[in-house]
């Protein structure tokens, strides 16, 4: 684009005026919170539903514990209608594995008389009366004992209003050992090993910590300093103990469960002691006659209570208004208006619904925790809960590449500065702790993806490189989890000992073999990306690895009437004929693929497609079986929680077929992608509380929404991006920092079911471009310009280069 001064100038002037749009207005922060059994939690999209910034250390929210267990996922804290236990400040977004976080909480109660017993949630946990409500930064719900709960929070700290109803007696329950159980099993519950509490001297601030271990990646205790405050002083503040008689964390009870015990009262302070007793202090306000609110202001830290203070002080006042306003404000400013379209009267409400709230569900992880790393003494920025990159990897680091740049390099630094200190980057990490690892090392993806578009700030590559080369070489140590008795899930690649000397992962010796060969070629392509720029010598060797799905391949495997597919192949180099190639049973764990068979696994290859259409017996059956997977009633697993309602054997709920539906462009068939891609986000995704089809997993759902709606898809660890066909008809996105990416669709005619969203033509900075996809550098360096011309012929418009296959490399696989 040749026109930047011009176009900056314009820019400028216009985000002027859109600073102004209240873009947070068309957020709605229930999607996902329910799933397809109405009322429900299970199958949703385990939201966190509460008061939060961007990447909020703080997320505050309910703590509800729901029946029945089976339909129920505590993983978010709010639940439909599940029981209030606790109010708390740290939460994950949309993650399916065990639940993690829930404390440091408050509970507000108008009785602490028998039969309440401070230590028994289930003897004051509260029902809530009519419908929550919620709004980007703010929280308001009514328990069924009066108390009106409103919330919203800073970064660091949260504030509470809690308003009791006429006469009644006024308390606030703050239990140090409450966090988020684990419903139905014990062995990745987290459970509590002690904390301290401690009122101060006026009664209205109280500071200590809590320590809660375990919960989804197996970590050690998170500590968490808390420095609470209450605008007024309460009457009576006394803390206490009380034995630990939870039914897990067995280690750390100080008592059997036979009996439920009872709080014993300390005075103004309470320790856990040796054996971890539950500590905790109730603060009670004597005016039982008239109507009050009260405010509490909490901060917390991973490093001390005065940091904890000094947050509650310099980020809130008192007011829920002006702190739900300034997190309102920060939203607006820093992550919706990056996409800008038209708001006014005429717009498609629902499309804005689903922009606007796509773009903040993946913005609530991993934690921003600059400043509060607990590990290690380093002047790099820190991060936690990527949970996790197995679901980031595919195109939600690139979108946050786009419009998050500061963030996103913060958070590779920090990848690295974990490198550096812990030995491996993380796959999953959480609670301070590396885990869990569900098949490759895919942080190379991530890193590589940022190194080819060429994110450099102040991250240092060498060491990146080296990072990733790690992951490549070096076994981990194992972690004895239990659910894989085969290999460490905690970080690194585990099954290296058959990758490199085999050059696949055997099935006879390691689990998950389909799933890990696949993604430790795309983990071995990454490598090579960053080996190009930083140590040339070795990119060949990593390219070759990246073959290594072909190794995988059995060409004389045939299912539903296709043939060559990735198969388990043991290590004396034969294949596991009888595998089930469109069922991969449980598909967790212990099984020989990981979430997706190997029908779908087999298209998972974005490195080289070529091949990939190669050894499926060129283009025309290619098309073929991708057409397949797309028909209804093909799937021959139950996906459970992962694609609710899903009856193709693609998955667009699940994270490993996120690019399937776009192959289409390899052909030359852009169309096909649109309407294939089109068809699942208006079958799957809609703007109601079971509007996304199973778990966010950290927004990467709704990510792919957005790229859906953005008419753009991007093809991970290279700077290519496919052009599909956008749902706005002007979108601008702020590129780079502060370029403007303008993406216009003329004719787009696609309401109420009319099909004008076909492409026709496509020009790219005034070009006229004729291959369905450019490169990062074509218009999110400096900005630039994508006018796509619409319609509704279903048009083969393309007759450049199909997108390109960077790793592409042939084995002899015996098919030629
Ligand atoms: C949960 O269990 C109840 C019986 O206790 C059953 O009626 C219900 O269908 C189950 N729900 C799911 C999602 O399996
Ligand atoms: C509440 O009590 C039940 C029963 O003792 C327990 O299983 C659960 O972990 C407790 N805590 C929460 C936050 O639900
Ligand atoms: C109570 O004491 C703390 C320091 O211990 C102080 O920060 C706070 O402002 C005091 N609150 C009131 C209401 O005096
Ligand atoms: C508040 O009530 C408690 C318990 O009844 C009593 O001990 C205390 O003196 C009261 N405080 C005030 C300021 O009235
Ligand atoms: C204590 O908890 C364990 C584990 O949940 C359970 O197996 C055992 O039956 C419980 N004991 C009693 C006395 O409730
Ligand atoms: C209750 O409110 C009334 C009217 O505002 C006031 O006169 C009274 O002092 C209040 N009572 C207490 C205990 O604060
Ligand atoms: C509440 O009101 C009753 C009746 O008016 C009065 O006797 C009592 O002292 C009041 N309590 C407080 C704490 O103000
Ligand atoms: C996008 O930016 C252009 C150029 O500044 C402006 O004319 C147009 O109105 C903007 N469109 C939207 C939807 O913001
Ligand atoms: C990058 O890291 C390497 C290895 O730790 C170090 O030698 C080098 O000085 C670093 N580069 C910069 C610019 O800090
Ligand atoms: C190869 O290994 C598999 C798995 O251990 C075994 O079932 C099979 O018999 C072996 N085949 C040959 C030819 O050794
Ligand atoms: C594979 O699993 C599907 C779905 O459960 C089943 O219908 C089919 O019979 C199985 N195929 C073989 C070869 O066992
Ligand atoms: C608004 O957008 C929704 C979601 O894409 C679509 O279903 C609906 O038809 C659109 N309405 C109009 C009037 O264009």
């Amino acid at each position: 684009m040749k026109t930047t001064l011009l176009a900056l100038v314009f820019a400028l002037g216009v985000r002027g005026d859109d600073a102004d749009v209240d873009y947070a207005q068309f957020v709605n922060p229930f999607i996902g919170s329910e799933g397809a059994i109405a009322g429900y939690a299970y199958g949703g999209g385990d939201i966190f539903v509460g008061g939060a910034v961007p990447f909020g250390m703080v997320k505050l929210g309910l703590d509800t514990y729901e029946l029945p267990v089976n339909q129920s996922a505590l993983n978010g804290g709010w639940t439909p209608q599940g029981r209030v236990t606790g109010i708390s400040l740290m939460h994950e977004s949309g993650t399916g594995g065990g639940p993690k976080y829930g404390f440091p909480s408050q509970m507000p109660l108008v009785t602490i008389d028998s039969p309440v017993n401070l230590l028994d949630n289930l003897t004051y946990w509260q029902k809530r009366v009519g419908q929550d409500s919620a709004r980007v930064g703010y929280f308001k719900t009514r328990l069924e004992s009066g108390i009106t709960v409103e919330l919203s929070a800073s970064r660091h700290a949260g504030l509470h209003q809690y308003t009791y109803p006429s006469p009644s007696e006024k308390h606030i329950l703050v239990d140090f050992s409450h966090y988020l159980p684990h419903p139905t099993r014990s062995w990745d519950s987290q459970f509590y090993t002690g904390g301290e509490i401690e009122v101060q001297p006026n009664s209205s601030t109280y500071t200590g910590y809590t320590s809660i271990a375990n919960g989804w990646c197996l970590g050690p205790p998170v500590t968490v300093y808390v420095c609470g405050e209450f605008n007024s002083p309460p009457d009576q503040a006394r803390a206490f103990k009380g034995k630990n008689t939870f039914p897990v964390g067995r280690h750390f009870r100080s008592f059997d469960n036979a009996t439920t015990p009872e709080p014993t009262f300390t005075g103004t302070n309470a320790r856990s002691g040796p054996v971890a007793d539950r500590v905790g202090a109730i603060f009670s306000w004597n005016d039982t006659n008239n109507s009050t609110t009260i405010r509490s202001r909490v901060g917390i830290s991973f490093m001390s209570v005065e940091k904890a203070c000094a947050y509650k002080n310099e980020e809130l006042s008192w007011s829920i208004e002006d702190t739900a306003a300034a997190a309102r404000a920060e939203w607006n400013r820093d992550v919706f208006s990056k996409i800008r379209v038209d708001t006014s009267q005429k717009a498609n409400k629902t499309r804005l619904a689903l922009l606007y709230s796509s773009l903040y569900f993946m913005h609530l992880i991993p934690s921003e925790r600059v400043g509060e790393n607990p590990l290690w003494e380093s002047d790099e920025p820190y991060w936690d809960d990527f949970y996790t990159m197995w679901d980031l990897f595919r195109n939600q680091v690139s979108l946050w590449h786009l419009i998050q740049p500061s963030y996103y390099e913060s958070m590779i630094r920090s990848l690295i500065d974990m490198f550096k200190h812990e030995g491996f980057l993380p796959d999953g990490r959480s609670g301070n702790y590396n885990g869990l690892v569900q098949g490759g090392s895919n942080a190379d993806n991530v890193l590589a993806d940022a190194f080819v578009k060429g994110l450099r700030g102040a991250i240092n590559w060498t060491e990146g490189y080296a990072a990733v080369k790690k992951n490549a070489e070096v076994l981990p140590f194992f972690d004895q989890n239990p659910v894989d008795p085969q290999g460490s899930l905690k970080e690194g690649r585990s099954a290296l000992d058959d990758w490199i000397p085999l050059g696949y992962v055997s099935a006879d010796r390691n689990s998950r073999a389909v799933s890990k060969t696949v993604e430790y070629s795309l983990n071995d392509f990454a490598v090579s990306q960053i080996a190009a720029g930083i140590s040339p010598g070795d990119r060949d060797l990593y390219l070759q690895r990246s073959s290594g799905w072909q190794r995988s391949w059995d060409t004389s495997a045939t299912a539903r009437n296709f043939s060559g597919f990735v198969m388990p192949r043991f290590a004396n180099g034969t294949f596991h004929k009888t595998y089930n190639i469109t069922n991969c049973g449980d598909c967790n764990w212990s099984d020989e693929s990981y979430e997706g068979t190997a029908f779908e696994y087999s298209f998972v290859i974005p490195h080289d497609i070529e091949r990939m259409i190669e050894l499926m017996g060129g283009t025309a059956h290619f098309e073929q079986r991708l057409d397949y997977v797309f028909q209804p009633n093909t799937s021959g697993v139950d996906l459970g929680v992962n694609g609710l309602g899903i009856t193709t054997i693609n998955n667009v709920a699940n994270e490993p077929d996120f690019q399937t539906p776009y192959l289409y462009n390899y052909l030359n068939k852009q169309w096909k992608s649109v309407e294939r891609s089109r068809q699942l986000a208006t079958d799957f995704y809609f703007n109601a509380s079971n509007g996304i089809p199973g778990n966010s997993d950290a927004g990467a759902l709704n990510c792919w929404l957005v790229w859906q709606m953005l008419g753009l898809y991007p093809v991970v660890t290279t700077p290519v991006y496919l052009l599909e066909s956008p749902w706005f008809d002007d979108i601008n996105v702020t590129v780079n920092h502060d370029k403007t990416l303008r993406i216009r669709a003329l004719g787009l005619d696609d309401g109420d079911a009319r099909q004008g969203f076909y492409v026709q033509n496509v020009s790219i900075n005034g070009q006229t471009w004729n291959r369905n996809w450019f490169e990062h550098e074509d218009v999110m360096v400096d900005g630039g310009e994508i006018i796509f011309g619409l319609g509704s012929e279903k048009r083969v418009w393309e007759t450049g280069h199909v997108p390109p296959s960077p790793g592409h490399s042939v084995v002899d696989v015996g098919d030629s």
